[in-house]
């Protein structure tokens, strides 16, 4: 039988296995220590969600670069509200930088496309897109998603930083909802 956990009312089942999210990362991590030699990147880690795949990636990269923290979410419950909240955390001193955006998930696109708009806003220098994971079916941005660790299909996922309603962050392994 599946593994099966229950969070607030609802039950998810087993979909990918941390060892299996370790390859991905150390995937992600070795292509970004190959690409961004000599660029002293910012890592703009997007909280909540991310805060898991930012540690697990950071410790796999061995080029010199500066860590920061952004947060702004548009999710509630199970459903992509499409709201976005405001965004916190940035500042001048990314100006002139090369920014990796470092996301668990892209899903509608929407977060990553309002961060990119605002990083462009303060004259970042060069842009790229880290994310664990991608929806490529429900992705509806033009912004290329230059490092996905593992495309899912379009269904709501929680654990290893993504939540529902608040749970399951601290999972190590990925779990789907069953509607
Ligand atoms: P987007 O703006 O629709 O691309 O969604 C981005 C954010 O929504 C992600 O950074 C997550 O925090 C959250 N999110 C998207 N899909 C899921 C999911 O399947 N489970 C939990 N959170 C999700
Ligand atoms: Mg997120």
């Amino acid at each position: 039988m599946t593994k099966e956990i229950k969070l607030l009312d609802k039950v998810f089942e087993l979909f990918i296995k941390n060892e299996t999210i370790e390859a991905a990362v150390n995937k992600v991590a070795k292509n970004l220590n190959h690409s961004l030699k000599g660029r002293n990147p910012v890592f703009l880690c997007v909280l909540n969600g991310s805060f898991m795949f930012a540690a697990d990636l950071l410790k796999r990269i061995d080029i010199p670069c500066e860590v920061s923290f952004v947060k702004l979410n548009s999710y509630s419950g199970t459903e992509s509200t499409g709201k976005l909240k405001k965004l916190i955390g940035l500042n001048e001193s990314l100006k002139s930088r090369t920014i990796v955006i470092v996301e668990d998930i892209v899903d509608s696109g929407n977060t990553i496309t309002k961060l990119h708009k605002e990083l462009i806003d303060i004259q970042v220098e060069k842009i790229l897109i880290a994310t664990l994971l991608l929806k490529p079916n429900a992705y509806s941005g033009t912004i290329p998603i230059n490092y996905a660790g593992i495309e899912i299909p379009d269904e709501f996922i929680v654990g290893y930083g993504l939540d529902y309603n608040g749970y399951g962050r601290n999972l190590t392994d990925l779990y789907r909802y069953n509607n």
